[in-house]
């Protein structure tokens, strides 16, 4: 039996773009804390901040009670959300036994983990390496040629992501119920793009010095390298599931 329709191989051809620091120094997020210290102390809660829409940039040296007036939010209650995000940020996210997981429950937790993430997440590391470049390159000329990189990782990852949801992953979930058929050329092609995505973001962790903020960067630039070194992290676990465990096994199955 076949499934590889014409139709179908022919969304192969592309798609369309639509370590954190240590925390035992730091102090306690108190209401009088200033929100461009929290972010300083802690990158990733600049997502929190952004969601909020408190300004951590420009508006870094007003206080936690100030932004949420401003806001309109209760303090208490934004204090106890940005220690229950950064307490997820220093414990890192829960891994599950992907070997323990069925084809489709892989799948599944695949597109509804790693997939969702990026989703959210390469927008706003777009807009930040633009954001970092378009400022700070008179003091670091490798910053647009990092600002290019993340926009084509983002565009890669998001035409990857398509062709995996729209058709390798139905196929897999087919293979499930007892399609069978060779599906080894959309595998090939998945394991070369992922090995193209992991050059470019090794050539990312190059032009950052490791993710590493040297001590005049801004709080935007310091929160763009905790998303990246986030990114990558993400990006080694995702892959893994993929190439490691459901690939070789959808295969296995597919030709069984
Ligand atoms: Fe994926
Ligand atoms: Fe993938």
């Amino acid at each position: 039996m076949t499934w590889l329709k014409a139709g179908r191989l022919r969304m192969w051809q592309g798609g369309a773009m639509p370590t954190q620091s240590t925390p035992s120094a730091r102090s306690v997020i108190t209401p009088e804390s200033t929100v461009g210290e929290l972010v300083a102390a802690r990158p990733l809660l600049a997502r929190i901040f952004q969601k909020l829409e408190i300004d951590y940039c420009c508006g870094g040296k007003q206080t936690l009670a100030a932004a949420c007036a401003r806001r309109g939010l209760d303090p208490a209650t934004t204090v106890t959300l940005l220690e229950s995000a950064a307490a997820a940020q220093i414990a890192g996210p829960a891994e599950v036994d992907a070997a323990a997981m069925n084809l489709t429950e892989l799948a599944d937790h695949i597109e509804a983990t790693h997939h969702t993430y990026l989703k959210i997440e390469l927008p706003r590391l777009v807009e930040m390496a633009d954001r970092v470049a378009t400022k700070h390159s008179w003091r670091d000329a490798r910053l647009p040629e990092l600002a290019e990189a993340v926009s084509t990782l983002a565009s890669d990852m998001f035409s990857h992501m398509h062709k995996e949801e729209a058709v390798l992953f139905p196929l897999v979930r087919q293979i499930e119920t007892g399609a069978r058929g060779d599906i080894s050329a959309p595998i090939a092609q998945m394991e070369a793009e992922h090995e193209a995505a992991g050059g470019l973001t090794a050539r990312l962790r190059e032009l950052t010095d490791g993710f590493t903020p040297n001590a005049e960067a801004c709080n935007t630039h310091r929160a763009l390298l905790a998303g990246l070194a986030e990114f990558e992290s993400d990006l080694h676990r995702h892959v893994h599931k993929e190439n490691n465990v459901l690939f070789p096994r959808a295969l296995a199955l597919a030709i069984s």
